[in-house]
């Protein structure tokens, strides 16, 4: 009986070849200007060699006499003996049977690869093997894909018969050997695969530039996803639409499910397509490969009333393993006519309960792009494991945000995948973690923390949150020591955030206040350039400041007296724009505005990227906006940086900022501090000496030898010229910040010109010795029209 039906099968297994083979090859006929993966491996295992094309046209390769399996020995070659007409033939009707450890070895180029396994857990023809019989491990590399795994019980319990599993994986090498091991806890346990699909992809996790790096659900932080990063599909969602199937996919041949299984409740919202004028625009951020025009062009909404809109959230709701970490990548885009500009469908979204973002407006993070131009956004979710349940639900959901009164109080999402990552052994399968698997996953995660997103303000910290943070203020954790306090490297939300904690000294007055200022001031401000505050802990005397962790440390550390390479002149061009970036905008961004107070090179700090944040704000001081034009106030501040008309007249203007920073700009050139004793006494103090040498035309004579060769005449007469200005007497006579940024953003230029080969015209610098800020504004339409003002 199942002889003649496994015939009859391969009888029909044989028509769809002929059938499929006579039409033209669907590869041949493909856009050749979208991705095309360097591997596109389909392995159908069982089977003979030569191709069989699966429904869809795609042409699979058997095992047997397979170059990717030399030697097959200890398998077996079998036909499930269930046969049923609606499971596709191929891949599934061979299938190869492991009865030890077994590795397909497959030659690659290096990078990131989709691996798909293929399962249809079936009994098999006169063999003694039953599906409840198979358990087993499959492993790529160091990662462990799955383990104890039971295609049988996993299909039972998505009441399917037949499944796919998809991970991507990073290949470094030139081969990706995947390995299949039947468990050994199971008494003659086998393992068996239907089919293996082997495409290579671009760095598709490594963020978009809305967001650099994903968002940590809940914090201010973000996760670095590598290419140490493993990573299974947990869902993959055309929302609004039909499921996709892998050939019409943008060259990664994934497969996207219609999202109403997944809505959560009775109230689904509606679905639309795109209006036929409107085209999904791709751009280098983001490309086709993110997701096919299929998914962008189709969305699901709330709905049409807006009071039923702002009683509910959409909501979708996953299960997934505990014990892990998930990135939920969020697809957007707005394909219908009304919703054409900013502020006209503004929503929240939230995972978990959580605000993963606020006051999303899909037009405007577009960046220019309008209608049909696509957005997505990633965010990171941890579940811990609890005794409750090692299943749980990720929710996902979406209500109108009408706090800056949009025209619709409506809410859109297109597309939403979940991936599980790795945890630290490169496991991907569910299994309660013991401690110190957990803490090594901990150690092993690569948090770098960055700008902030989220509008949150600081969470408030318990002192034993900050005590297991810090290892109970661990002097091995100090990184360091200021008039504050000492500052602690430690770790939070469960190991996954790495950040500095700075802990006040609970006898100082003076520190009472600073706290309070630095609480205030960086509550209000958020920016690229300003270091983020995560929290704080007031609890028992206690004052203590939770940050972003700046992996680089402070400027300073660049400069001298340090183990570290010399920075490049364009490495600390960039550093001083974006630190004048961050004080422009305490200078203007706020209302009213903040003067730093403390601006020297040990108060900006560097990120993994280098990225230039200004830091400590607990001197920081409101500035007047009716009654007068300066705070009158106790000089404070450091010495060497400290405006000469602030000191004598206790006069503070954001002209004091300017001075300050004036003296980090010669620090910067001469690689040498602000104040240094040890030196002749003409030259003990930086802004002195520096002024000396400018009016003796000798400053080529202090700049740091460091970095002589790489820096361009033009780019360094730029900047001397503008950092003397900063170090005026009066000042009245000093630019302010935003023309500071402007003329480095120049000499940046001038030095991208000259390593450029281009001759570097300087609209500036011929009538700079008259009057150089009046010149700006006619330069910014012509020459650097691509630079942006600071004042736009
Ligand atoms: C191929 O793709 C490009 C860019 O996406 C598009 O402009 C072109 O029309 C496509 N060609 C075909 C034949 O589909
Ligand atoms: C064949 O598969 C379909 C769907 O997968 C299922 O509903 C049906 O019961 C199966 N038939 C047999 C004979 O197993
Ligand atoms: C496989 O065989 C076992 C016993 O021989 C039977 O209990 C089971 O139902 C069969 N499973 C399938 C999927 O046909
Ligand atoms: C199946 O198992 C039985 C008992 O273990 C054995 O007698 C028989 O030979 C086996 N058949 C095959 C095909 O291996
Ligand atoms: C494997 O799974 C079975 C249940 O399917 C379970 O009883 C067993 O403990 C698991 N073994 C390991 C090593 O996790
Ligand atoms: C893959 O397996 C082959 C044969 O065992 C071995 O020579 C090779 O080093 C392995 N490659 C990797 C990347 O593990
Ligand atoms: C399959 O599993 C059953 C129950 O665990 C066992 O009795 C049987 O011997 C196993 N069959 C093989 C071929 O190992
Ligand atoms: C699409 O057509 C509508 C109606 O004809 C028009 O109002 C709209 O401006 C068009 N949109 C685009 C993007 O061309
Ligand atoms: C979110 O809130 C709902 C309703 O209060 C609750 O049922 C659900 O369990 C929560 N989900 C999570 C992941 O906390
Ligand atoms: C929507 O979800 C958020 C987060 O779980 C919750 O705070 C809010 O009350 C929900 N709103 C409605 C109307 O259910
Ligand atoms: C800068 O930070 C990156 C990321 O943490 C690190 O790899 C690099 O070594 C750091 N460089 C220096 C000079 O500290
Ligand atoms: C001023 O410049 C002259 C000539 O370049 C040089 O000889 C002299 O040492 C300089 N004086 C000081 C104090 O640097």
């Amino acid at each position: 009986m199942n002889t003649q039906k496994s015939n009859r099968h391969w009888f029909s297994l044989l028509l769809v070849i002929v059938a499929v083979t006579t039409t033209i090859d669907p590869f041949i006929a493909q856009n050749t200007t979208t991705y095309v993966p360097a591997e596109n491996i389909l392995l159908n295992c069982g089977a003979p060699s030569g191709k069989l094309y699966a429904l869809d046209g795609r042409a699979w390769g058997g095992d047997i006499r397979s170059s990717y399996a030399p030697a097959i020995k200890n398998t077996v070659s079998a036909i499930p003996s269930n046969q049923n007409s609606s499971i596709p033939t191929v891949p599934y009707m061979t299938t190869r049977i492991f009865k030890t450890q077994f590795t397909y070895t497959f030659p690659v180029t290096p990078g990131r690869k989709f691996i798909r396994l293929y399962f249809y857990p079936s009994n098999y023809t006169n063999l003694n093997f039953t599906a409840s019989n198979s358990s087993f491990t499959v492993s790529v590399g160091s990662y462990t894909l799955l383990r104890n795994f039971s295609a049988l019980l996993t299909t039972q319990a998505m009441n399917r018969d037949y499944m796919t599993k998809e991970f991507s994986v990073n290949v470094s090498s030139n081969t990706l050997n995947l390995t299949f091991t039947p468990s050994s806890a199971k008494e003659n346990a086998f393992a068996f695969v239907n089919g293996i699909e082997i495409v290579s992809t671009p760095q598709i996790f490594n963020g978009s530039d809305i967001f650099s790096q994903p968002l940590i659900v809940g914090t201010t932080s973000t996760l670095t996803i590598d290419e140490h990063t493993a990573l299974e599909t947990v869902v993959r969602l055309n929302v609004g639409g039909q499921s996709v199937s892998p050939v019409d996919d943008s060259r990664l041949y994934r497969e996207w499910d219609d999202d109403s299984p997944y809505i959560y409740g009775a109230v689904v919202g509606m679905t639309y397509p795109k209006d036929p004028n409107v085209t999904i625009k791709y751009s280098d951020t983001i490309p086709e490969y993110i997701a096919p025009p299929v998914v962008y062009g189709t969305a699901r909404s709330m709905g049409p009333n807006a009071s039923v809109n702002l009683n509910y959230n959409l909501t979708w709701i996953a299960t997934v393993d505990a014990g892990f970490s998930y990135l939920v990548r969020l697809h957007f885009c707005e394909i219908i006519n009304p919703v054409t500009k900013v502020n006209m469908r503004v929503f929240d979204v939230f995972i978990n309960n959580q605000t993963a973002i606020q006051g999303l407006d899909v037009i405007t993070y577009t960046n220019g792009g309008g209608i049909g131009a696509p957005i997505y956004l990633d965010f990171i979710v941890f579940f811990p494991n609890t005794s409750a349940s090692s299943q749980q639900d990720l929710w996902v959901a979406l209500h109108p945000d009408i706090s800056s009164k949009p025209v619709y109080y409506d809410a859109e999402l297109n597309g939403l995948e979940i991936f599980k990552l790795n945890d630290s052994t490169g496991n991907l399968y569910a299994q309660k973690l013991s401690a110190y698997a957990l803490r090594h996953w901990r150690r092993r995660q690569k948090l770098i923390l960055q700008s902030s997103v989220s509008s949150n303000q600081g969470r408030v910290f318990s002192i034993s949150e900050i005590k297991t943070a810090t290892k109970y203020f661990s002097e091995s954790l100090v990184i360091g020591v200021g008039g504050f306090g000492k500052v602690y490297r430690g770790e939070i939300n469960g190991g996954l955030t790495c950040v500095a904690i700075k802990r006040g000294n609970r006898l100082s007055n003076q520190g009472a206040h600073e706290f309070r200022t630095e609480i205030e001031v960086l509550s209000k401000l958020r920016h690229r350039h300003l270091v983020s505050l995560v929290g704080y802990c007031d609890e028992k005397d206690e004052m203590i400041l939770v940050y972003d962790f700046m992996a680089n440390g402070t400027l300073r550390d660049h400069l001298y007296k340090t183990q570290n390479p010399p920075l490049t002149w364009k490495q600390r061009l960039e550093i001083c724009i974006g630190a004048a970036r961050g004080f422009h905008y305490l200078h203007t961004g706020a209302k009213p505005g903040i003067i730093h107070r403390d601006v020297k090179t040990t108060n900006i700090l560097l990120d993994d990227k280098w990225v230039a944040k200004v830091s400590d704000f607990g001197l920081s001081k409101v500035t007047p906006e009716l009654d007068c034009t300066h705070v009158s106030t106790t000089v404070k501040g450091s010495f060497g940086y400290l405006d000469p008309e602030y000191f004598w007249n206790q006069k503070l203007t954001e002209k004091s900022d300017v001075y300050s920073f004036g003296v980090v700009l010669f620090e910067v050139l001469c690689g040498r501090p602000a104040m240094d004793r040890s030196l002749p006494e003409e030259q003990v103090s930086l802004s002195n000496w520096a002024m000396h040498c400018k009016r003796n035309n000798t400053i080529d004579q202090i700049i740091d030898p460091n970095l002589k060769d790489d820096v361009s005449p033009d780019s360094l007469e730029k900047f001397v010229e503008i950092a003397e200005k900063c170090l005026a007497n009066q000042g009245t006579e000093r630019p302010s910040m935003g023309d500071v940024l402007w003329n480095l953003e120049v000499a940046l230029q001038m030095l991208s010109n000259a390593e450029k080969g281009e001759s570097s015209f300087d609209p500036i610098s011929t009538s700079s010795r008259e009057g150089m800020m009046s010149s700006i504004d006619t330069s910014e339409d012509s020459v650097f029209s691509d630079l942006r003002s600071p004042r736009g």
